[in-house]
């Protein structure tokens, strides 16, 4: 992480510019200030901070920019502006090294905004080593396969299969696939793959399969398109029989040690342990009313910053919390909320920003997930005029 550490020194003065790096406004707090930079077209938050009496300047994580280039930049001009002297510095590479090409890597808002396609699509949940879902890509090269993963270092193992194997119709994405189908269009999809999930026996609440999921994915599949359990747990496949009874008007079927044409690194495993695999599948059979994503992330009452008194201790509710981390000030009446929001997985780090009165999400909304919409109710109501 780029970071400088330089000796104590005055604020800087905002709003100033040094090597084309502009510094919009400083807030401040107890804990640390943050500062506005645009630079490069982007838009991110320094933060300094006080440590064994000296300085720190770094990026603020939840609003890093890539290429890491931009940061670096940023932090040296900042260097240079304070007039502090350097204690410590690793931000003189700034050689704009090109990062590894991740095409087939997208972000969860590629599929909120602009994914669209004719092509049939299916989705494979927690793909693992990515055996599976490269042998559908390849078998189906007219499909798209979507694989959801939430652990890196299997997403980048698998993006390293399809180089080396040339696959071009997967697409990954790193993101919880308790969330991800919320986004995907009704009727839309041939199949659903969840293969091995983990089991949870501890705490089943944080099993992928459930009432909900089971509902967005018949929502989310055509007729006729399937959603397809492949576990080696006794315990899950009992669960998801359990689960079916809610379903009864799909057809669903059961088979007990099938053989596929793929076996994942954990199939083999289990094999050679004489495990029983059983596959769960459940068909759609209608179509559904078209999705639609609601996105009001405004806030439509006026905020009085010198009346605000927002409790720092987490708020947890059934299926979402709102953590108001930090207060800080920018001016007279205005100021910057850091905050966590949305569901317990997979929450989000945003700033609120609020200038005359008028509050707005920095770096844009969040990701339209109901467990953010309901954070958001609440937030907008809390932070109101009363
Ligand atoms: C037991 S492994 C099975 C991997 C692969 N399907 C196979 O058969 O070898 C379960 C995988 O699901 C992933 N996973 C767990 N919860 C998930 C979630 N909510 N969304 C997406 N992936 C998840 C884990 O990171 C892990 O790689």
């Amino acid at each position: 992480m780029p970071h400088l550490l330089v000796t104590k020194h005055n604020n800087i003065t905002t709003p100033s510019t040094c090597d084309d790096v502009v510094f919009s406004f400083l807030a401040s707090s107890q804990k640390e200030n943050k500062i506005l930079v645009k630079c490069d077209n982007q838009q991110f938050f320094l933060t300094t901070k006080e440590k064994d009496g000296n300085i720190l300047v770094k990026v603020d994580n939840s609003t890093r920019v890539s290429p890491v280039s931009i940061v670096k930049k940023a932090i040296n001009a900042y260097g240079k502006l304070s007039k502090a002297d350097i204690l410590f510095s690793n931000t003189d590479n700034i050689s704009r090294k090109v990062e590894p090409k991740k095409e087939f890597l997208k972000d969860i808002s590629y599929f909120i905004n602009d994914f669209k396609t004719t092509k049939e699509i299916f989705i494979e949940v927690g793909f693992g080593s990515g055996r599976h879902l490269i042998h559908q890509a390849l078998q189906n090269p007219d499909k798209i396969i979507i694989g959801l993963e939430i652990h890196t270092p299997s997403i980048e193992q698998m993006l390293k299969q399809v180089n080396i194997q040339g696959v071009i119709n997967i697409l990954a994405v790193n993101y919880d696939a308790r969330l991800f189908l919320e986004f995907m269009k009704s009727n839309s999809i041939s199949r659903v793959f969840v293969h091995f999930p983990v089991p949870w026996d501890k705490k089943p609440h944080r099993r992928v399969m459930s009432p909900e999921f089971i509902k967005e994915s018949l929502r989310a599949l055509k007729p006729n398109g399937t959603l397809e359990l492949r576990t080696d747990s006794p315990n899950y496949f009992e669960y998801a029989k359990e689960l079916l009874e809610n379903f009864k008007e799909f057809p669903s079927q059961i088979i007990k040690n099938q053989d596929l044409e793929v076996t994942s690194k954990y199939e083999t495993r289990w094999k050679k342990q004489g495990k029983d695999i059983w596959d769960v599948t459940i068909t759609s059979t209608i179509n559904d009313d078209e999705l639609v994503i609601e996105d009001d992330f405004t806030f439509d009452k006026k905020v009085d910053t010198l009346a605000l008194n927002l409790d720092k201790k987490p708020i947890v509710k059934d299926d979402f919390l709102v953590h108001f981390e930090n207060i800080l000030t920018i001016n007279e009446c205005d100021i910057l909320i850091q905050l966590t929001m949305g569901s317990f997985n997979k929450p989000v780090s945003k700033f609120i920003i609020v200038e005359n009165g008028k509050a707005s999400y920095f770096q844009g909304n969040p990701i339209p997930t109901s467990a953010n919409l309901k954070a958001h109710s609440l937030i907008k109501n809390l932070i109101g005029e009363k």
